[in-house]
C-alpha cells in the first residue's frame, strides 16, 4: 500500500485510511472490522468523534479473526481542546487508549489549536464545544505546554509519532522553535475549493507530513446544515468529466488530486460500496493539466472553521 515515510520514526503513513468522524456509533465496530477486511490500515479517529470504543471493538474483532496483526495497523487519535493543560493530555491519552483496547496510537494530534475550560470526563464525555449552560469557557493554555505534554506521551509510549491539526503556519514554526519532537504530520481541512498551496509548501520545507480531511468539500457539511451553499465537487462538471474520462468516480478524482499532490487522505462513509470505492482511488493517475484544471476550483472556501461558533476562535484570522 502507498504510504509516507514519517520524519523522525521512519513510520510509514497510508495513503489512504477511513476516517471515523460521523461513523454511527450503533455500527461503527462492523464499519471498522469491514473497513479492515477491504484493506484500510489507517483509521482516522478522534475523542470528539465519540466512537472510540466501538472502534476499538472493530479492530479487535479484525485481529481476533487473523485479518491483521496490530503493527499492520496505523491508528490515529486526537486530544480534543478541553484538555490541552499539562496534567490533562497524558490522562486524556490513557483513556482514549483503554477506549480503543490500544496500549499506543501511531499517531496522537492536538484537534485544534483552541483550548477550552476542562470538563471531567465523569462529567461530560465527550465534552464538545460547549459549557453545560451551551456557552463556550476559554481555558488559558499555551501551546508550548500542551506541546510539551505530547512529547511525554511519545517518551511514556503512548504514541509513536504527534502532529497537529488546524494549525496556519505562524504558530507550526512557533512550535519548532521549541520542539524535542516535531511534528510529524499536519491534519487540515483540503479540497479543490481549499487548496491551501502555501501551507502545503511549508510543510513540504518542514518534512511534515499532510493529511487531508473533507477531501469532498461540502459534502460532509450538508447532512450538518453547514455547507454554506457551496456547490457539490462530487457533481461538478469538470471533474465528472474527468472521472468519466478515466472511467472513475468524481469521489476517486477528488481523492487521487489530493494524493497526487503529495497528500494522504482519509475518507469517511458508512456505505461499504463506497468504502471500498474510496480506498481504490490511486488506481490511475491524473495528467498534470488535470491536476491544475482542479485546483484552479480554489476559492478558499473553508467549511470547518471554528470561528462559526464563536468568534473567540477565529483561528484562521
Ligand atoms: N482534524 C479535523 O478537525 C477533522 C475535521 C473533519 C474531518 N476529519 C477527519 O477526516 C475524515 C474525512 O472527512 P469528512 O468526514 O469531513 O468528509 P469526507 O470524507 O470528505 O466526506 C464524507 C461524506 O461524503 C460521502 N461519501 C463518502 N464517500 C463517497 C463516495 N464515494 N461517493 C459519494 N459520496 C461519498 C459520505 O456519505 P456516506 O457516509 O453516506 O457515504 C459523507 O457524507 C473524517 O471522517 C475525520 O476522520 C478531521
Amino acid at each position: 500500500m502507498a504510504s509516507i515515510v514519517l520524519k523522525r520514526t521512519s513510520q510509514k503513513m497510508p495513503l489512504v485510511g477511513f476516517g471515523l468522524w460521523k461513523v454511527n456509533k450503533d455500527t461503527c465496530a462492523d464499519t471498522v472490522f469491514n473497513a479492515i477486511k477491504a484493506g484500510y490500515r489507517l483509521l482516522d479517529g478522534a475523542g470528539d468523534y465519540g466512537n472510540e470504543k466501538q472502534a476499538g471493538e472493530g479492530v479487535r474483532r479484525a485481529i481476533d479473526a487473523g485479518l491483521v496483526k496490530r503493527e499492520d495497523l496505523f491508528i490515529t487519535s486526537k486530544l480534543w481542546n478541553t484538555f490541552h493543560a499539562k496534567e490533562h493530555v497524558h490522562a486524556l491519552a490513557r483513556k482514549q487508549l483503554s477506549d480503543w483496547g490500544l496500549d499506543y496510537f501511531d499517531l496522537y494530534l492536538i484537534h485544534f489549536p483552541i483550548t477550552l475550560k476542562y470538563v471531567d470526563p465523569n462529567h461530560r464525555y465527550p465534552p464538545e464545544w460547549f459549557g453545560d449552560d451551551g456557552k463556550v469557557y476559554l481555558q488559558n493554555t499555551p501551546m508550548i505546554e500542551t506541546w510539551q505534554a505530547m512529547e511525554k506521551v511519545v517518551d511514556d509510549g503512548l504514541a509513536k509519532n504527534i502532529g497537529l491539526s488546524n494549525c496556519q503556519g505562524s504558530l507550526i514554526l512557533d512550535v519548532f522553535r521549541y520542539a524535542r519532537h516535531e511534528p510529524a504530520v499536519l491534519q487540515i481541512e483540503h479540497h479543490p475549493y481549499l487548496t491551501q498551496e502555501p501551507l502545503i509548501q511549508l510543510c513540504k520545507t518542514l518534512g511534515i507530513a499532510v493529511t487531508a480531511y473533507s477531501s469532498f468539500g461540502p459534502q460532509s457539511y450538508v447532512e450538518l446544515g453547514a455547507h454554506k451553499g457551496a456547490a457539490s465537487l462530487l457533481q461538478h462538471n469538470m471533474v465528472a468529466e474527468i472521472a468519466n474520462k478515466k472511467g472513475k468516480s468524481s469521489s476517486q478524482v477528488l481523492l487521487r488530486w489530493a494524493t497526487q499532490r503529495g497528500l494522504a487522505v482519509i475518507p469517511k462513509s458508512n456505505n461499504h460500496d463506497r468504502l471500498v470505492q474510496n480506498l481504490e482511488c490511486n488506481s490511475f493517475d491524473l495528467s498534470p493539466e488535470e491536476i491544475k484544471a482542479i485546483s484552479g476550483l480554489d476559492i478558499g472556501l473553508r467549511l470547518n472553521d471554528p470561528a462559526d461558533i464563536d468568534p473567540r476562535l477565529a483561528i484562521f484570522a
